[in-house]
């Protein structure tokens, strides 16, 4: 299936269309849709109604400022603690096998191959970019916040990923700036009391980048759901 960059007319559609992408055109998106999404997201439900995310907006010479100055901090073999560990050390299968096939998956796609450890890394500094799209979002929340939070975050990540398939627009979710606290605290007003969550590329998608032509895996219901009863 090829990428649909048309406007979703309804929420499978929406969920259908929607993929990670990881190349943007430079197009604007104007502020009026982009108030529509964030308003509408706000929607998501939380368990008993906390709302517990804080959302950021970059855009123009602030987003530029932002990724420049995270490319330089990247390109100086600069680290920072991350906000949290992405994924269970070690992990186990099948969701190894279901992780290392996206990531071969996605190179195979831009041509970078296995031995090409450079390109690779030079390809995942695409994330401090934000893939290059018009807006770049970072979502903090408290630091005492618990698991059923990080929940609602994701939902509400997830809402606001399926209101830009309405506007033609596409995302990509990043976890990936859980590894830069300190650049972002520099840029945003993150008080003392809260982290970072998660961020989130927004734009419209370059239909013409191989890497937005990945359709990721999925499961197949047996694997995931037990029925019980009839
Ligand atoms: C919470 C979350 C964080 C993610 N972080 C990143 C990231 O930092 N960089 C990236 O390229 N993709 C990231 N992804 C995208 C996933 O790799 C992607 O959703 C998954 O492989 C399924 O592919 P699809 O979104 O194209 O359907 C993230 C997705 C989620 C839901």
């Amino acid at each position: 299936m090829s990428l649909i960059t048309d406007k979703s007319i309804n929420v499978s559609d929406a969920l259908d269309s929607r993929i990670t992408v990881r190349d943007f055109l430079e197009r604007p998106v104007p502020d009026a849709v982009l108030q529509k999404i964030l308003k509408q997201a706000l929607r998501s439900p939380s368990g008993g109604n906390l709302q517990p995310w804080k959302i950021h907006v970059l855009r123009g010479d602030a987003l530029k400022a932002l990724t420049e100055a995270g490319v330089k901090r990247a390109q100086s073999g600069a680290t920072e603690t991350p906000t949290y560990r992405a994924y269970p050390s070690p992990l186990w299968e099948p969701q190894r096998s279901w992780r290392y096939k996206l990531g071969e998956d996605m190179y195979a796609k831009i041509g970078i191959e296995k031995e090409n450890k450079l390109g690779r890394l030079m390809w995942l500094m695409q994330n401090i970019k934000f893939f290059e799209a018009p807006v770049g979002i970072i979502i903090t929340g408290d630091k005492r916040l618990e698991m059923p939070q990080y929940m609602d975050i994701g939902i509400y990540l997830q809402s606001l990923m399926l209101l830009a398939r309405q506007e033609g627009l596409h995302t990509a979710a990043q976890g990936w700036w859980r590894q830069w606290p300190g650049l972002l605290s520099e840029h945003l007003e993150i008080p003392e009391a809260e982290e970072v969550l998660v961020g989130l590329s927004l734009g419209y998608a370059n239909p013409q980048a191989p890497v937005n032509q990945l359709r990721a895996d999925r499961t197949d219901v047996e694997t995931v759901v037990k029925f019980y009863g009839e």
